[in-house]
């Protein structure tokens, strides 16, 4: 048997070329995510429950990447957080959150701060219709101290209102003439049919690369798997609104994987966006390709928090499989990810250059303020966790889902020799700060080629191989 060497991003460099890109801002990092999809940055965050849920998907599309909510969720909170993406930066929220008048102050809040949100409409039920009857604000609720009060004696009923066919410019002028910041949208006869929130045009404003659904929302993707539940968990996905479905199997090139993504395409025909994964072989990309995937997944066992290849054995090092799974899929002319291993700019850089599309992100993620959980303080450290999915504790986790929140735990489940770790990881501040550094890393890396698209990127790159004295000579190195 002939064995093949693999390599992955600390194994190489790119070579510099000859340049006349003078300026960061000079390059375009537009990508494809997908046959359909394209997006102003070429990074996705991690479908990981210790990663993207809704928080982090409106902050990667406000940058103009996407976020791809994980599937370890009961299918109505998968839905929820992509409700919860569709509503944000909306023009007109189609169904904003509402209370009803005879809850108390101390529930209203509850609801707001779960919900993330400042203020809320009040509404009567009549025939299963809204009929708006308040808006509870920040102002009123401000000096308010007892909880215990009746949403209906504290809300504004005195309400400014516009009809459902309103032009932005005409919100814009009511929400600046009165001094308000909610515009509730109703019918004729005072049902309730939407609202325009002052800080979803301001945020759209300043956000004008953000990934955009064509009615105007922030894009969002969502995972599933390969199970009984996948056909309608798809069909709610899609109906609340998500943009692209990624199919998340370990090994993607798997009979059930392909049968899968076969039976959505049959079903949803050119209303889904099919993303397959993950894989590591060109094989692997024809086969899934073949199924009807629109985008392609690829990664076994790269990542930061993988054990696999240690498990099993099995993997293909990154950058190699990247480099075998571009040249399939340019013949197929099917966009792909690289998932996993991406510790900075420059492995970012790596993957795009060696043929990726895009780059999906989890462990430098993972310890922003929009991953889920809260962060953690050990002896004045900061810190967030961060764990595989195929993790022990992941996967006790979605046992107790999949058992409606009761039990879970390895005596539920046949699950030993995890193919995860799980651990903690320094707390990084905003999500959108480690987006702007691996982007501004990788601006830099394309002028470095004399490039000033991501094609061109490609075509420029050359890497050299490196020996381990090359790798320390390449970090910082006699500097205290
Ligand atoms: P990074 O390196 O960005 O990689 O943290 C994120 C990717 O890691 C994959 N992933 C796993 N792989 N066991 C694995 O072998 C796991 O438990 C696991 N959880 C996540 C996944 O592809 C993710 O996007």
């Amino acid at each position: 048997m002939q064995i093949r060497e693999g390599l992955t991003f600390d194994d190489v460099l790119l070579l510099p070329r000859h340049s006349a890109v003078f300026s960061r801002k000079d390059v375009s990092t537009k990508a494809l995510l997908s046959r359909h999809i394209s997006l102003n940055i070429p990074l996705i965050s991690a479908n990981m429950d210790t990663v993207t849920e809704s928080g982090m998907a409106r902050t990667m599309a406000r940058m103009g990447g996407i976020g791809i909510i994980h599937r370890f969720l009961s299918i109505e909170r998968e839905v929820e957080e992509v409700r919860r993406v569709k509503r944000a930066e909306n023009v007109i929220i189609e169904d904003p959150f509402t209370v009803l008048p005879d809850i108390t102050l101390g529930e209203a809040k509850n609801f707001m701060r779960r919900e993330g949100i400042s203020g809320v409409l009040v509404v009567k039920m009549k025939a299963g219709r809204k009929q708006l009857v308040g808006i509870l604000t920040r102002r009123d609720l401000l000096f308010e101290t007892d909880d215990r009060q009746k949403v209906s004696s504290l809300m504004s009923k005195e309400l400014v209102t516009a009809r459902p066919d309103v032009t932005l410019e005409k919100a814009k002028h009511i929400l600046h003439d009165y001094r308000i910041e909610k515009l509730p949208l109703t019918t004729k006869d005072g049902y309730l049919a939407g609202l325009i929130t002052l800080k979803d045009i301001v945020e759209r404003m300043q956000n004008p690369t953000s990934s955009k659904d064509k009615k105007g929302r922030l894009m969002v993707g969502a995972a599933v798997g390969v199970k009984e539940d996948t056909l309608l968990r798809t069909d709610l996905l899609l109906k609340a609104g998500a943009d692209v479905i990624v199919i998340d199997v370990a090994h993607g090139h798997n009979s059930r994987a392909i049968e899968t993504t076969k039976l959505l395409r049959k079903t949803f025909g050119s209303k889904i966006e099919i993303i397959a994964g993950n894989i590591a072989t060109p094989e692997a990309a024809r086969d899934l390709a073949k199924a009807g995937a629109d985008g392609l997944k690829v990664g076994i066992g790269p990542g930061a928090a993988c054990t696999t290849r240690i498990v099993t054995g099995v993997g293909v090092p990154q950058l190699s499989a990247i480099m075998d799974v571009a040249k399939e899929a340019a013949k197929l002319g099917i966009p792909f990810i690289a998932d996993g291993g991406i510790k900075n700019s420059g492995d970012l850089s790596k993957a795009l250059a060696a043929g990726a599309n895009t780059a999906m992100i989890g462990n430098l993620l993972a310890g922003t303020k929009e991953s889920p959980g809260e962060y953690i303080l050990d002896r004045g450290v900061a810190y967030k966790y961060y764990r595989g999915m195929a993790s022990y504790e992941a996967a006790s986790e979605k046992t107790r889902i999949d058992a409606g929140g009761q039990g879970g735990g390895p005596a539920d489940g046949f699950f030993r020799s995890p193919e995860g770790a799980s651990g903690r990881v320094p707390y990084r501040g905003d999500a959108g700060m480690v987006v702007t550094d691996l982007v501004a890393g990788l601006r830099s890396s394309m002028s470095y080629l004399g490039t000033r698209t991501l094609k061109e990127f490609q075509k420029n790159a050359e890497f050299i191989r490196m020996t381990d004295a090359g790798l320390s000579e390449s970090g910082p190195h006699g500097v205290k």
